[in-house]
C-alpha cells in the first residue's frame, strides 16, 4: 500500500492540496482528457449521471452540459466545496467510493476520474460503480498508469496505486462488466500513456 492510498491519510492530504489542486490538476489532466473520459460513457442529456471523486469539480464541468442529472459524491468535504459553488444544478453528497449510499441501479452511468488511485480496495470500489449502475449502463473510470521506467515506478508505489492497463481490464471484467474497452493517453506528446481511460458495460 502507498502512502496515499489509506482513507484517512487521502483526506488529510487533499484538505490542504484542496488550495492548489485547480492550478496543478490541469498539467496532468487536460481538457482533451476530460472529453474523452465523458465521451466512453456515451451519456445523453436523458440519463441520470453518477460521478465518484468528483474534487472540485473538474471532469463535473465536463459531465453536466452532458447529463439530464448529475449526482456527485467525494471523501474529502474541502475538495467538494469548491465544486457545489461551481455547479448548482448538481447534486453532491459526502461519500465513500467503496460504500456508495445509492440503491442498486440508480444511475444510467457512472464515471470516475483519479480517484481510483487512493481507493485502499480498488475492486471494491468498482463493485459498487456496477452496482449502483442499471443494467445496459456504462462504467468509465480514469487512472493513473503504473509508468514504464522503473524509479518512476518505484517512486509511485510509494505514494499511491498505479494500476497498469491489463489490472484495470482485469478489475472490471471481475466486476461484472463486458465489452471492456481503453485508451492509454496524456497531455503532451512526451507523456502520452499517463493515464488509462477504461470503460465497461453492466450485465
Ligand atoms: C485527483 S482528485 C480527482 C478529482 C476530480 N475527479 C477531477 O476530475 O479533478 C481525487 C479525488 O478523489 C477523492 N477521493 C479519494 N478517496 C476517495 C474515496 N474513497 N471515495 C470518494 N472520493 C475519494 C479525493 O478526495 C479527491 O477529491
Amino acid at each position: 500500500m502507498g502512502l496515499l492510498d489509506d482513507k484517512k491519510r487521502a483526506r488529510i492530504f487533499y484538505r490542504y492540496f484542496s488550495k492548489f489542486y485547480d492550478l496543478i490538476n490541469p498539467i496532468f489532466y487536460s481538457i482533451e482528457m476530460r472529453k474523452a473520459v465523458v465521451d466512453m460513457a456515451k451519456i445523453s442529456l436523458r440519463d441520470v449521471v453518477l460521478e465518484v471523486g468528483c474534487g472540485t469539480g473538474y471532469t463535473t464541468e465536463e459531465i453536466v452540459s452532458r447529463a439530464g442529472k448529475l449526482v456527485a459524491v467525494d471523501i474529502t468535504p474541502e475538495q467538494m466545496v469548491k465544486a457545489v459553488r461551481k455547479f448548482p444544478d448538481v447534486e453532491f453528497i459526502r461519500g465513500d467510493a467503496e460504500n456508495l449510499p445509492f440503491k442498486d441501479e440508480s444511475f444510467d452511468a457512472t464515471i470516475s476520474a483519479g480517484s481510483i488511485e487512493y481507493w485502499p480496495n480498488p475492486l471494491k470500489g468498482i463493485r459498487e460503480m456496477v452496482r449502483v449502475t442499471k443494467k445496459g449502463g456504462r462504467v468509465v473510470i480514469l487512472a493513473p498508469r503504473k509508468p514504464e521506467n522503473a524509479i518512476a515506478r518505484a517512486f509511485a508505489s510509494m505514494m499511491m496505486l498505479f494500476p497498469s492497463t491489463q489490472q484495470m481490464i482485469l478489475w472490471m471484467e471481475k466486476a461484472g462488466l463486458k465489452d471492456i474497452r481503453y485508451i492509454e493517453t496524456g497531455p503532451y506528446s512526451f507523456w502520452k500513456k499517463l493515464v488509462v481511460i477504461a470503460s465497461g458495460i453492466k450485465r
